[in-house]
């Protein structure tokens, strides 16, 4: 019998990660998990496991760690987990005023945003070629479209997930590892968020959407081989936006938009 094969999903504890988590497990993939030490992963693996009837697996580490993609990689391999899917999907959000941030702010938005999904794809890339036919989700952000004040790490950090996804996908043309990336709008997933989505009223309300949807849009259009999955007709409205509006003009808009993030979520 052929060994199983495994869609890793970091980031799985909460959030968009866990609800993409519970859809795979409905699709009836098998799932390595992926998050921080003792935010309740080993639960997720178990109910998703139980309700689903498929196996389940799951590694805590801090992405944030240099050494942390190593080790996943050399703990799957251990273990003789067979990956066909990889799903990137941790990151860390946030506003705050640049020369304001603390070291640790920068670093956790560079180590966990960027480099983590970058050295897990390149350590995982040799493992999803022996598959005719394997996947890569990257999680971006609507916010990788814009350069967006009090943001600026994080838009920034998205826009490399975009373009690195972008130029990869090219590189493995007729590989059979097929690229894609999702990049969704506000998801209520944490108190932080939820914060952050009120701060923008009713263009925060009428943009924003439920992680399940996020989910099911990102792996139905990841097994569908498209590249960039945008969930929801309100944020390709915004995009188009994006093309007509003079930059000039969006960035007053987006400082004052993304200034009440700050004054919400920020102590100065
Ligand atoms: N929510 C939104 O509005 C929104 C919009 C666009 C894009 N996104 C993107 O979607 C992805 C998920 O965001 P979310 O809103 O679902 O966030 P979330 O609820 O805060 O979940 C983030 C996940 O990443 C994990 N994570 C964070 N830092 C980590 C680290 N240093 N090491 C290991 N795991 C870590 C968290 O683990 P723990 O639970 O263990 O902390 C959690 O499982 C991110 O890439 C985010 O940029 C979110």
């Amino acid at each position: 019998m052929a060994n199983p094969t495994y869609t890793l999903i970091t980031g799985a504890s909460s959030g968009i990660g866990k609800a993409i988590a519970w859809y795979c497990g409905s699709l009836g993939m098998n799932l390595i998990l992926v998050s921080l030490p003792d935010e309740g992963l080993s639960q997720v693996a178990n109910e998703i496991a139980e309700k689903h009837k498929v196996k389940t697996v799951y590694f805590e580490t801090d992405l944030s760690k240099l050494d942390a993609p190593k080790e996943v990689y050399t703990w799957t391999q251990s273990k003789g987990l067979d990956i066909n899917i990889l799903i990137n999907d941790a990151g860390v959000a946030g506003a705050s005023v640049f020369e304001k941030s603390d070291f640790k702010y920068i670093d956790d938005r560079i180590l966990v945003n960027i480099r983590a999904l970058v050295m897990l794809t390149r350590l995982f890339l040799p493992v999803l070629k022996t598959h005719s036919d394997s996947f890569i989700l990257n999680v971006g952000s609507l916010a990788g479209f814009f350069p967006i004040p009090y943001k600026s790490l994080y838009s920034a950090s998205k826009v490399f997930v975009l373009y690195f996804s972008k130029a990869l996908r090219c590189e493995l043309k007729g590989t059979g590892v097929n690229i894609s990336v999702l990049c969704p709008n506000g998801v209520r997933t944490n108190p932080t968020t939820n914060t952050r989505i009120n701060s923008h009223g009713k263009v925060g309300r009428i943009t924003e959407q439920s992680a399940d949807f996020v989910a099911r849009k990102g792996i139905d259009g990841m097994l569908k081989h498209k590249f960039m999955i945008i969930p929801g007709g309100i944020n390709h409205f915004l995009l188009l936006l994006n093309k007509i509006i003079p930059f000039s003009v969006q960035q007053k808009i987006l400082v004052r938009e993304f200034l009440k993030e700050v004054k919400v979520t920020c102590n100065y």
